[in-house]
């Protein structure tokens, strides 16, 4: 099969960071009503890797093959159209896309016209795709991020030629609006409020995926959280690799905490936002997350080490002693605050001491909740360059401390609520046990107890009764 290449990713390109202004578009319908008379009627099957940005477009897609009448199925073998939503941020996230298009491969040999699509992060990488469309002669379809406007499109191209079909095009990025979105929960939704990333930690692949910081304006995001509002979402998540960037590219005089502060004022009965770069967390922001009851009581701030001379070699902006003060001003000013984290465990020639200082961090802040890693190098950062005397064995045995002094102050936080009456935003049966309901606290706690499938969707009063690390179990309280 011959490919047709209308862009390749140029991590050069995706890297450059020109000032100017940001180009606001609304949404493409190029070949929209000739994907339309190819695809009515016919189904989609969607498969998504990765962080909240990549689920957020996964909805946009869905809005978009919804609206020219196309169904979703959880069926890979009966879809005319299969979409791999792909995540680059470690290895073995990649891994899992190998794994499944090579299972997947095969449902092209017996159906000549499938689309076989592969788009996100992964391919935004140059020798990422090149060993994609080398093993896999059989997908026949690569956008990147920054194509998903185009997508009716790119199936009419991929429909109507012969040839497979690249559009990946390393850029700064736009902010499209006006794309049709099929959301994947009625009642829990996420606004995207900023894309991209210009902080370039040295081990991270995102800036290069993702494009610059760029910011949607204040009025449409207050229309979108306006609409949800009036169609009965009871939570709103906000988006961004560092929502705290917010505004910082516009000219509106608007920061992240006054779009906060506006966005809880229209009344969401919860409101979050994800994620916070502990460098640019104002004290306005935390003094607004303590006023309004309606913005949860929890914020991921990664620290990603606890030592200060791995923070500067990562490009991290912070020293542990200004991370560890964000942190006591939070808790001073917010009572009953979660805190929840990402830490890199064995970032190159990591010493046993400058591990020993992430330890040191973990047992003072006392996270209630956190995501651990272990490091892996990505082409194309200045830390995959660097060499590393950490051997893998190595690496694990200080993973496994580490998540030891996690678990054991998130145990004593769970046990802390047993007895306590709590707030759950209740998701649906439980993924174990189809017969209890679950859902979740303000504070971000994973809760299953019995109740009938009519709660699904509302807040409702639940009494702890017992906490395990991860989850906890509860009874309807009707006190
Ligand atoms: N923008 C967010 C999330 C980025 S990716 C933030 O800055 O917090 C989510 C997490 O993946 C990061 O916080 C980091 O802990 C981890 N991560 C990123 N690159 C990694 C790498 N090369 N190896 C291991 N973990 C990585
Ligand atoms: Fe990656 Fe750092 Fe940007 Fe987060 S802030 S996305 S870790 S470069
Ligand atoms: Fe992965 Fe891309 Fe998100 S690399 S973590 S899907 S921004």
């Amino acid at each position: 099969m011959k490919t047709k290449i209308i862009n390749a990713p140029d991590l050069h390109k995706a890297a450059s960071r020109q000032k100017g202004e940001t180009l606001f578009k609304s949404a493409s319908i190029l070949h929209k009503q000739e994907s339309q008379s190819l695809l009515n009627g016919k189904k989609y099957y969607i498969r998504t890797y990765g962080c909240q940005a990549n689920v957020r477009d996964e909805e946009t897609m869905r809005g978009l093959l919804e609206d020219i009448g196309m169904w979703q199925i959880d069926k890979p073998e009966e879809a005319d159209v299969i979409i791999i939503n792909t995540c680059a941020v470690r290895e073995n996230a990649e891994d899992k896309v190998y794994g499944e298009v090579g299972n997947l491969k095969i449902l092209r040999k017996k159906n000549k016209k499938l689309v076989l699509a592969i788009c996100g992060c992964m391919v935004e990488q140059p020798e990422i795709l090149e060993r994609l469309m080398k093993t896999f002669p059989e997908i026949n379809l690569f956008f990147g991020t920054h194509e998903i406007d185009q997508l009716y499109d790119l199936l009419y191209q991929t429909l109507t030629s012969e040839e497979r079909i690249v559009s990946i095009e390393s850029k700064a990025g736009e902010v499209i609006e006006g794309l049709p979105s099929a959301r994947n929960n009625h009642y829990k939704a996420y606004v995207d409020i900023i894309y991209g990333c210009n902080k370039f930690c040295t081990y991270c692949i995102v800036p290069y995926t993702r494009g610059k910081e760029r910011s949607r304006h204040f009025s449409d995001i207050i229309k979108e959280c306006q609409n949800l509002i009036d169609m009965g979402y009871q939570e709103i998540t906000l988006l961004g690799q560092n929502v705290n960037a917010y505004g910082k590219d516009l000219d509106e005089g608007k920061d992240f905490a006054d779009l906060l502060e506006a966005v809880a004022k229209l009344g969401i009965p919860r409101l979050r936002f994800t994620t916070s770069h502990p460098w640019d967390f104002s004290s306005k922001m935390i003094d607004i997350i303590a006023k309004y009851p309606n913005i949860c009581k929890f914020i991921h701030l990664p620290v990603q080490s606890g030592n200060d001379e791995i923070l500067k070699i990562m490009g991290r902006r912070y020293t542990r002693e200004q991370y560890l003060n964000l942190v006591k001003e939070m808790r001073a000013k917010i009572p009953g605050l979660s805190l929840s984290t990402d830490i890199i465990v064995g970032f190159p020639n990591e010493t046993e001491e400058q591990f020993n200082d992430t330890v040191s961090l973990v047992d003072i802040v006392k996270y209630e909740a956190a995501y651990t890693f272990i490091y892996s190098p990505r082409k194309g950062t200045p830390a995959a360059r660097m060499e590393d005397n950490v051997s893998y064995d190595e690496k694990v045995r200080r993973f496994k401390i580490l998540v030891q002094h996690l678990e054991k102050n998130i145990e004593k936080h769970s046990e802390s609520l047993v007895g306590k009456v709590v707030d759950i935003l209740v998701d649906g049966p439980s993924k174990t046990d189809p017969n209890m309901l679950s859902g979740y606290t303000d504070e971000n706690k994973l809760v299953h107890f019995p109740g009938d499938s009519s709660l699904i969707g509302t807040i409702t009063k639940v009494k702890i009764i017992s906490s395990h690390t991860y989850s906890m179990m509860g009874e309807l309280y009707r006190g």
